[in-house]
């Protein structure tokens, strides 16, 4: 693989900026300054430097962003501003998308990857992957509508919501964890209960805690540790 392609495909480096970095001596391999930005190099067993800093080659981009509120969890523009949208534009010709959706007006934790089989298996109900969401309701909810939470609600059109785990904040807000991702699944479970959401943030994706260091519209890379966690409930 070329070696400007490379830094693309990471979103380190646009191809001019690579060619800037490598006519400044600021790209090496395997410990050499290299001269030309179509050097060729194997990602998987040379060793990368680029600006100083060690390039870890992934061959799967894995991002969490924390969505904000009025932006579409889609690729396709037509709808809205869409999440790939906040990326740098050299992040946003990799073939990300967002693994799962948000409703527009959904805030928090959205996984972006162009890893598609992972993607597959953490979307799949039979692997029960969890989110957890901070939730907001128009008005109080009861004892009983938590049983009725955690006992299995059911929705709209007949569907019918696993078990959910449902902790209580205070009378308006709760954390509540599912197991499976149907459509606008929180609010229509509160719906079930004769309640509105107002505010929905998720928090938690795959066991993963949002990082509350990203403002929102803000991303970062998982760590190897992060994408270790996801891919266990691929297994
Ligand atoms: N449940 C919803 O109702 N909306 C979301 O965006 C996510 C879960």
């Amino acid at each position: 693989m070329r070696i400007d392609k490379l830094l693309t495909t990471m979103g380190l480096a646009t191809r001019s900026e690579t060619s800037k970095a490598v006519r400044k001596g600021q790209v090496k391999v395997n410990g050499c300054v290299i001269s030309k930005s179509d050097h060729k190099v194997d990602p998987e067993k040379d060793t990368i430097e680029y600006m100083g800093k060690p390039v870890l080659y992934m061959k799967n981009i894995y991002i969490m962003l924390n969505k904000p509120s009025g932006i579409v969890s889609s690729t396709d523009g037509k709808d809205g501003v869409t999440v790939i949208s906040l990326l740098p534009d050299e992040l946003q010709k990799c073939g990300l998308f967002p693994c799962g959706r948000l409703d527009k007006d959904t805030l928090g934790f959205l996984l972006l990857t162009n890893d598609g089989s992972t993607a597959h298996y953490l979307l799949s109900p039979k692997r029960h992957v969890s989110k957890v969401y901070y939730v907001k309701t128009q008005s109080p909810v009861s004892d009983s509508d938590i049983k009725m939470l955690e006992n299995g609600v059911t929705l709209d059109h007949g569907d019918v919501a696993l078990p959910a785990k449902v902790e209580k904040v205070c009378d308006t807000e709760l954390k509540i964890t599912i197991v499976e991702g149907m459509y606008h699944q929180i609010k229509r479970m509160l719906e079930a209960v004769n309640n509105k959401v107002i505010y929905l943030e998720r928090i938690e994706f795959g066991t993963l805690p949002l990082d509350t260091s990203l403002k929102r519209g803000e991303w970062r890379y998982l760590t190897e540790q992060e994408i270790d966690v996801l891919m266990k409930q691929t297994k």
